[in-house]
């Protein structure tokens, strides 16, 4: 079975997070839910496993609106996203800000979610900017027992494009060839990127591919389901 995180970014009301809270509560356990962070506590209380999408750089003090991996953990957090492309080209993210909160994230237990991925006009040169993010990332990084790769293109978050199924893994065994070298391990790689209910079954066939990232379609109880049920 894959593993699935739904990645609800901003979105949702109160009342819709507890509807979808109702509507999901008999396949919670098949999936990890990162909701916008002020919601948490509800899925917490019913017994979701959770992640958040973001955490701070800093340990703690005076950071306004940043949260940090301890807080986080002390939530029963188990998972956080860390460097999604929108918070590295929205918020200019640097790739050393996402090494400091990896190194963060780790100190502190939490399982990571790492995100890399090109943008169209770098599209021919993904190897480059591959290497690049991982191995910046990963600097002073010695244990990756906790980390998992999101291989996600820039050009195909929200988009309704994916790459084919032959280039995810291709560039998924890249992935996967640059981290072992450095560490001489093989490292856990998820898809995302306009994964829906439709493309999934497809998408499900890629064999070297861990699981899926979801974003807008996991927010439709009916999609996520139909994602789920079919990565078992
Ligand atoms: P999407 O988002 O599924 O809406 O393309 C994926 C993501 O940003 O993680």
């Amino acid at each position: 079975m894959k593993k699935i995180f739904a990645n609800m970014k901003m979105n949702l009301t109160l009342d819709e997070i507890k509807n979808y809270i109702n509507d999901t509560s008999s396949f919670k356990k098949d999936f990890v839910v990162i909701p916008t962070s002020i919601y948490i506590p509800y899925f917490i209380d019913n017994n979701y496993i959770v992640g958040i999408q973001d955490i701070s750089k800093f340990d703690n003090g005076a950071y306004t609106s940043n949260v940090s991996a301890k807080q986080v953990k002390s939530m029963g957090i188990d998972y956080t996203l860390i460097g999604h492309s929108e918070r590295r080209n929205v918020f200019n993210e640097t790739l050393e800000d996402v090494n400091l909160k990896v190194k963060k994230g780790l100190e502190n237990n939490l399982k990571i979610v790492l995100c890399i991925g090109e943008k169209l006009e770098q599209k021919d040169n993904y190897k480059e900017i591959l290497e690049e993010q991982i191995l910046t990332v990963f600097e002073g990084v010695d244990k990756i027992d906790d980390i998992i790769i999101a291989y996600e293109p820039v050009w195909s978050i929200g988009t309704g494009l994916t790459p084919t199924n032959e280039e995810i893994e291709t560039i998924t065994d890249y992935i996967k060839s640059v981290v072992n070298k450095k560490y001489n391990k093989d490292i856990d790689v998820l898809y995302g990127g306009s994964v829906n209910e439709k493309n999934i079954e497809s998408l499900n066939t890629i064999n070297n591919v861990s699981g899926f990232l979801v974003g807008g379609a996991s927010l439709n109880k009916d999609k996520i389901y139909k994602i789920i049920e079919s990565t078992k």
